[in-house]
């Protein structure tokens, strides 16, 4: 079996990860900073441990900025729903997930006015267009940080940095495909809000994210998604107004976190540099192979070091889910086929509404994977069947 769907889920995971996650049930098991004895302490240290991870990852001074919930569409929806309200306006572009748009469609029929800024046939963005987008209302600005279609990088740096020096709106990125696979530093990239997802690049399990807040971010403006009980100011009925208690309520996913701090742990010995040169390496070989076999039509900019290890294809006059089926069943090649919750992403690049087949690579991809890849797809583009393949 050959995994080629990390973008949907990284697999397998450092052993790290599932050692972490072994002790917390065995010998940690309690409930994170609620009771007073030994092992809720010591869970609480645990979720702690995850917080200075993650802000070490993405470079925040401060893990309390970090807001733990189930994925990145959690923090999406916590950004979205807490800071815009109607009246105000928003900047996005035409490659979002719909993590991004179904919510703000949501808002939209609320009063919030939305922007969607196109984007070119291979997911490229235009820094330019964004700003020029800008209105006196506008709230914030909404930018994938790297397509889960294609892998394209959009310029959140560029756009971050322009709205820090014109002390503009706030900047949103969906850090989903990118969290761990580039690097991302909060204090210098302009970015005020970034919502990321600890099963895929990241390496922990799935149910683990959320959302690192950043200090131009006014909190008495910003409301939780959820209240509730938090460990702390148990005497008040009313929400903690601090971070991150203000968005965090009911008991927190301490095995879950226990191995996303394992997997950050991990991708920071490795260095997220260092895993992208691999990937870049072996995700040029693939679509530059891909590229090279008749009747495949490859989407996104050819250069690796544009994307993320993403390659999205189609064979031309099959449909995309009948060749991720076909490289499962007679290839043992586990891929994602089809519109990738990205219905946006299809209509910018002309592959709505059937979609395309993605390969996405990870840090324990290998050359054979691809090689062994790219010799699936040559036969299902040469009409083969399995079995011995005469035709050229
Ligand atoms: N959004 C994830 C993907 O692209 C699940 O597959």
């Amino acid at each position: 079996m050959i995994y080629l769907d990390n973008a949907a889920s990284s697999w397998p995971k450092p052993p790290q990860v599932l050692a972490a996650m072994a002790r917390f049930l065995t010998e940690v098991g309690a409930n994170p900073g609620r009771s007073g004895h030994r092992l809720s302490v010591e869970a609480g240290r645990v979720v702690y441990a995850a917080r200075e991870a993650v802000a070490e990852l993405f470079n925040i001074s401060d893990p309390l900025r970090v807001v733990f919930g189930l994925n990145a569409t959690e923090g999406i929806n916590l950004a979205l729903q807490g800071l815009l309200r109607p009246g105000d306006h928003v900047v996005t572009s035409s490659m979002e997930h719909n993590s991004v748009m179904r919510p703000l469609r949501a808002l939209e029929r609320e009063g919030v006015a939305i922007t969607v800024v196109p984007c070119s046939p291979e997911g490229a963005l235009d820094p330019q267009a964004v700003l020029a987008a800008l209105r006196p209302n506008t709230r914030m600005v909404v930018l994938n940080h790297a397509s889960n279609v294609t892998g394209t990088l959009l310029p959140v740096v560029e756009v971050g940095r322009a709205l820090r020096q014109m002390n503009g709106p706030l900047l949103l990125v969906d850090a989903a495909q990118s969290g761990g696979a580039i690097p991302i530093d909060m204090q210098t990239s302009g970015i005020d809000l970034l919502a990321f997802t600890g099963h895929k690049s990241l390496y922990g399990p799935t149910g683990t994210g959320g959302l690192i807040i950043g200090e131009r971010v006014p909190l008495e403006e910003f409301r939780p998604l959820i209240r509730g009980g938090t460990g702390s100011r148990s005497e008040r009925e009313e929400q903690p107004d601090f971070l991150p208690d203000r968005y965090e309520s009911g008991t927190p996913n301490g095995v879950g976190l226990a191995g996303l701090a394992a997997g950050v742990r991990w991708v920071l010995e490795q260095g997220v540099e260092a895993i992208r040169a691999r990937e870049v390496e072996f995700n040029q070989y693939l679509s530059d192979g891909l590229r090279g076999i008749p009747n495949v039509i490859v989407y996104g900019p050819p250069d690796a070091r544009l994307r993320t290890a993403i390659v999205s294809f189609n064979i031309a006059g099959m449909e995309p889910s009948e060749v991720g089926r076909r490289l499962d069943e007679e290839y043992g090649i586990l891929c994602r086929a089809g519109l990738h919750c990205a219905p946006a992403a299809h209509r910018t690049i002309g592959t709505f509404p059937s979609g395309t087949v993605r390969f996405s690579l990870g840090a324990f991809s290998t050359r054979e994977d691809v090689e062994a890849a790219l010799h699936a797809v040559a036969r299902l583009a040469r009409g083969c069947d399995p079995g011995p393949c005469f035709a050229h």
